[in-house]
């Protein structure tokens, strides 16, 4: 596949499990591998005992056999800095084999809450070592929310080791109620194991743990009464690398997930995912409780079973009075919201950036138009400047709103571009939208009473791919130029690490 222009982003999401990389702009990963490394078992048989032979991702997965394996990250915490520099060059060198680093910036998916010292370690690798044009890292939820085109939401994403609840207003998220829980695919992974064993069940292989993981992404599903669970006595037969098969009984498939609900299955004395939500949204105004409640995002790997969203919506039904009443907003009309989005978009213009040809740092509140240094055209278009331009009428069909582009249904009225194609989304005026669509409700500022029952609020927002969903995130805000311009280069790094906690709210 041939290399994207210079200057288009490159997408590096290191997972604990996967990671996917790719290129800013390009509908998935250009490629998935497992997060682990591998070297050889017997050192003794080797030619050149000093070498360090290493093998990353499907290189060592093939491998297993012979190698030991190792995962340098850890319920998303880099565990040993030599594998991830294998890993990083396995990605930029031996997968994506881009010519030239220095000509592509990076977005790096980080979880929240990274550490400043790994966070600038990181940097200074992508810098120093790979020589990146520039950079910017982006806490994951933020990406996933972005994947479905909106700007604030409920964020659920389980990825293989920690779940994050991560409240997200105006593309800001609301530190002091994120919950994270320890707890993800790999509890599944080991739960299954637990249950296969309890039934005398012993996989002998090698490759055990790629068993277990295959077989719970490939059968396991989420029943909606763990109580009473449909019947199914049948047995289920599952195929071994070896050519053997195996007989497990049917329920195991839908009591492994369940450690999401019920977390100790596995002994962990934490709160499950609905509780998880409603500490969470108690940690938040309640003005802004039905915005965040009608726009749960789900996301990560670990919550692709079947049956989750709507497990979740009875547990969280069940749960929500504790919260008490839930106010209703005063409804805004979108026309007023838009022009609140224009001027806070105009208001956040920046007083200074680099010129985007030569690099150079610019005092911009001059508005001049030409870079005194290299004479390029240093006007970047602003993401208000797309609103009423470029963009096409989003036709309404059936009182749905759908992409002029690429025909796919956008939930979000205000969103100014489709989640789906990236591509610029005018909105349609307001007596075009049939009113299921106007009754999306606004920022909450005022109560107009409260909510009769949680059918009337709860909504949630499901990406195509849920493991994909924080690198299609990725890949659709690194095409927006008002994004690009916030990459940090080495110089500025270097001159102030400060600048890697940039806000990227200023661009919704
Ligand atoms: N279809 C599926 N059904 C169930 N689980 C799945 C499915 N596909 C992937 N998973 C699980 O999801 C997890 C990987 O998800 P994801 O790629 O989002 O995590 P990660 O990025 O590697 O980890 P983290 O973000 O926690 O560091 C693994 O545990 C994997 O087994
Ligand atoms: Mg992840």
């Amino acid at each position: 596949m041939a290399i994207p222009l210079s200057g288009t982003p490159v997408i590096l999401d290191i997972g604990s499990a996967y990671t996917k990389i790719g290129f800013a702009g390009e509908p998935g990963p250009r490629f998935i591998f497992p997060t682990i490394t591998g070297t050889e078992k017997y050192k003794a048989v080797m030619v050149d005992v000093s070498a360090r032979n290493i093998y990353v991702g499907n290189d060592a997965a093939k491998m297993r056999g012979v190698l030991k394996i190792k995962r340098p990250i850890e319920r998303g915490a880099i565990m040993d800095w030599n594998d991830f520099y294998e890993i990083l060059n396995y990605c930029f060198y031996s997968l994506l084999r881009i010519p030239d680093v220095s000509q592509y910036p990076v977005l790096y998916t980080e979880p929240p809450f990274l550490q400043k010292e790994t966070k600038e370690y990181v940097a200074r690798v992508l810098f120093e070592t790979h020589r990146v044009k520039s950079l910017i890292m982006v806490p994951t939820p933020i990406l996933s929310m972005f994947s479905v085109g909106l700007t604030s939401g409920l964020i659920i994403e389980s990825g293989d080791g920690i779940t994050w609840i991560c409240p997200i207003i105006n593309g800001q998220i609301v530190d002091q109620s994120v919950q994270k829980l320890t707890l993800g695919g790999t509890d599944v992974n080991q739960y299954l194991k637990n249950l296969l064993m309890r039934e005398g069940i012993h996989i002998e292989s090698s490759a055990v743990d790629e068993i277990i993981k295959d077989m719970k992404e490939k059968n396991c599903y989420f029943v909606l009464d763990p109580k009473n669970p449909p019947k199914k006595d049948e047995r289920f037969s599952i195929a071994m690398p070896d050519g053997s098969t195996i007989s497990i009984p049917h329920y195991i498939f839908h009591e492994a997930p369940e450690v999401l609900f019920q977390p100790n299955l596995v002994g962990y004395p934490i709160s499950n995912v609905p509780q998880a939500i409603i500490t969470s949204l108690q940690g938040i105004d309640k003005y802004y409780w039905s915005e965040l409640l009608s726009h749960v995002v789900i996301s990560g790997g670990n919550l692709s079973y079947s049956g989750f969203e709507e497990r979740l919506r009875i547990e969280l039904k069940k749960l929500l009075p504790q919260l008490g009443k839930i106010p209703k907003p005063k409804r805004q009309s979108p026309k007023t919201k838009e022009k609140a989005k224009l001027k806070s978009i105009e208001g956040s213009k920046k007083k200074q950036d680099n010129c985007p040809h030569c690099g150079v740092l610019l005092d911009l509140s001059d508005e001049k138009e030409l870079c005194p240094n290299c004479g390029g055209r240093i006007v970047l278009p602003e993401l208000s400047i797309n609103i009423n331009t470029s963009s096409k009428k989003a036709p309404v069909i059936d009182g749905k709103l759908l992409c002029p582009h690429c025909g796919k249904e956008i939930t979000d009225i205000d969103s100014l571009f489709c989640p789906y194609c990236g591509k610029n989304v005018e909105s349609p005026d307001l007596e075009e939208i049939s009113k299921k669509v106007i009754d999306e409700p606004p920022p909450a500022k005022e109560f107009a009473g409260f909510y009769e029952s949680s059918e009337e609020i709860l909504k949630f927002f499901v990406p195509d791919n849920l493991q994909y969903a924080i690198f299609s995130g990725a890949t659709i805000l690194g095409t927006l130029p008002s994004f690009q311009r916030l990459f940090i280069t080495h110089e500025q790094f270097l001159s102030n690490s400060d600048l890697l906690y940039k806000d990227i709210s200023e661009i919704f």
